[in-house]
């Protein structure tokens, strides 16, 4: 069986070494994958977004499933496209991506579904939303609709501050047409809990819950970033939450795509809140999340292609989701400066078995890898307890070199103290 993977960063990896265990594949390819997975892979310089591009590589090698991993070519309807020349994918399509790819559209579905979220206002005109924001009760949240590269939401602790993001993404535009509305939203308080679910529109099945750690700097302080680390399991996530969650979030939702016409098969992502008033949504994504990826996938014990092929075929009730009992942490590597600006093109020295480091940002140059992103590298480890991955993650981390290295040195211990 022919396999493509696309998408390029430790997310990706993290599928492709998954899917590299079912022996029924002959080729693997990413598209255009870097210098990490070209140890798994075979990578093909043809970027994510560029949907002619992949089709006509899809025709000329005869793949027969395709993984569509980031979002802009989901949202950008890469699946569709292959659909189209018969190529069977995991992802949704187009109309289901909107989930993630308009949040007034995920606010809307939420309000006319009562699925649970932060109260919200939209706007598509600056002089109203900068009316409202005179009275919102401080902090509140500025969300630019469309993608962001996920920097497109503000926490504004004053009132000066919302108004200033409203007009950087309405005025200004520095999401481009992303700002072109903007939700303006309550500002919850609560643990943070990612739950990535397998859903085919007839079945969900939430995988195991992680933590992820957004900002730069140790004590959750510093820059948003794509994300630092994670781990899973959530100890925050108890059976009670998960049973409450699977009723009043994660159904209600599948119902509320079909109903739309948005059937949506693939991974989806439920961002969610433990507020004080029960589990609220924070954000859909349409796909795994990065680095949530790196931790989850390391503990399924089902086959990965299995499960994808049953989700693209509508079969999801069928396959076996199985997740082991052990947990993991993910530690991310960064360079230094990021997520602002950074030197690339540092040798990285891996130890000996680096079967868990999932690589986010390299490429090879003359058989030696070197540092090529704002995040390098994603060392995992699995163990028996959260303590003990935590621990291995760190040591491992220890043997891994490259100048500049950055990473945070508290990756799980807010889980840690959750846990007694
Ligand atoms: P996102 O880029 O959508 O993942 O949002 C980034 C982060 O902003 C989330 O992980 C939350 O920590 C925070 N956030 C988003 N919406 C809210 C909200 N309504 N209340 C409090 N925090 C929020
Ligand atoms: N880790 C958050 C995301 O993938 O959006």
């Amino acid at each position: 069986m022919k396999v493509m993977v696309i998408g390029g960063g430790g997310r990706e990896h993290t599928i492709v070494k998954k899917l590299k265990e079912n022996p029924e594949i002959t080729e693997l390819y990413a598209l255009p994958g870097n210098g990490g997975i070209a140890e798994d892979a075979v990578c093909v310089d043809i970027s994510a977004k560029d949907i002619d591009g992949v089709v006509a590589f899809a025709k000329e090698k005869a793949i027969d499933f395709a993984v569509v991993a980031p979002d802009d070519p989901l949202v950008l309807g890469m699946v569709d496209a292959l659909n189209a020349i018969g190529v069977d994918c995991f992802g949704p399509d187009k109309k289901a991506a909107l989930i993630e790819g308009s949040k007034v559209f995920s606010k809307n579905l939420m309000k006319k579904y009562n699925i649970p979220t932060a109260e919200y206002a939209v706007f598509d005109n600056m002089a109203k939303a900068l009316e409202y924001l005179e009275t919102a009760p401080i902090p509140t949240v500025v969300k630019a609709d469309g993608l962001a590269l996920g920097k497109g939401v503000v926490i504004a602790e004053t009132r000066e501050a919302a108004k200033d993001a409203v007009r950087s993404m309405m005025e200004d535009k520095i999401f481009g047409a992303s700002g072109d509305h903007v939700v303006i939203e309550e500002f919850l308080t609560g643990p943070e809990v990612s739950v990535l679910a397998f859903t085919d529109g007839k079945t969900m099945v939430p995988m195991i819950s992680s933590m992820d750690h957004k900002r730069a700097l140790d004590g959750d302080k510093g820059l948003n970033t794509g994300g630092m680390g994670t781990i899973a399991p959530n100890p925050y996530y108890t059976e009670a939450i998960a049973t409450e969650c699977m009723e009043k979030i994660f159904l209600p939702t599948m119902e509320a795509m079909n109903k739309e016409d948005r059937t949506f098969r693939g991974c989806l992502y439920f961002g969610l809140m433990l507020t004080p008033n029960g589990p609220k949504v924070i954000e859909y994504n349409c796909r795994f999340g990065d680095p949530e990826t790196q931790v989850v996938l390391p503990l399924l014990e089902s086959d990965l292609l299995t499960i994808m092929r049953h989700v693209s075929a509508g079969t999801l009730a069928e396959a076996e989701v199985k997740f082991s009992k052990k947990a993991a942490c993910c530690v991310i590597m960064a360079s230094a400066g990021y997520p602002k600006s950074y030197e690339k093109g540092f040798p990285i020295t891996l130890p000996e078995n680096h079967s868990q480091i999932f690589v986010a940002g390299a490429k090879q140059k003359d058989g030696q890898l070197l540092t090529d992103g704002g995040r390098v590298l994603g060392v995992t480890e699995v163990a028996d307890t959260l303590a003990e991955a935590v621990e291995k993650s760190y040591e491992t981390v220890k043997t891994v070199k490259f100048e500049n290295a950055y990473y945070r040195k508290d990756i799980g211990s807010k889980a840690l103290a959750a846990e007694v």
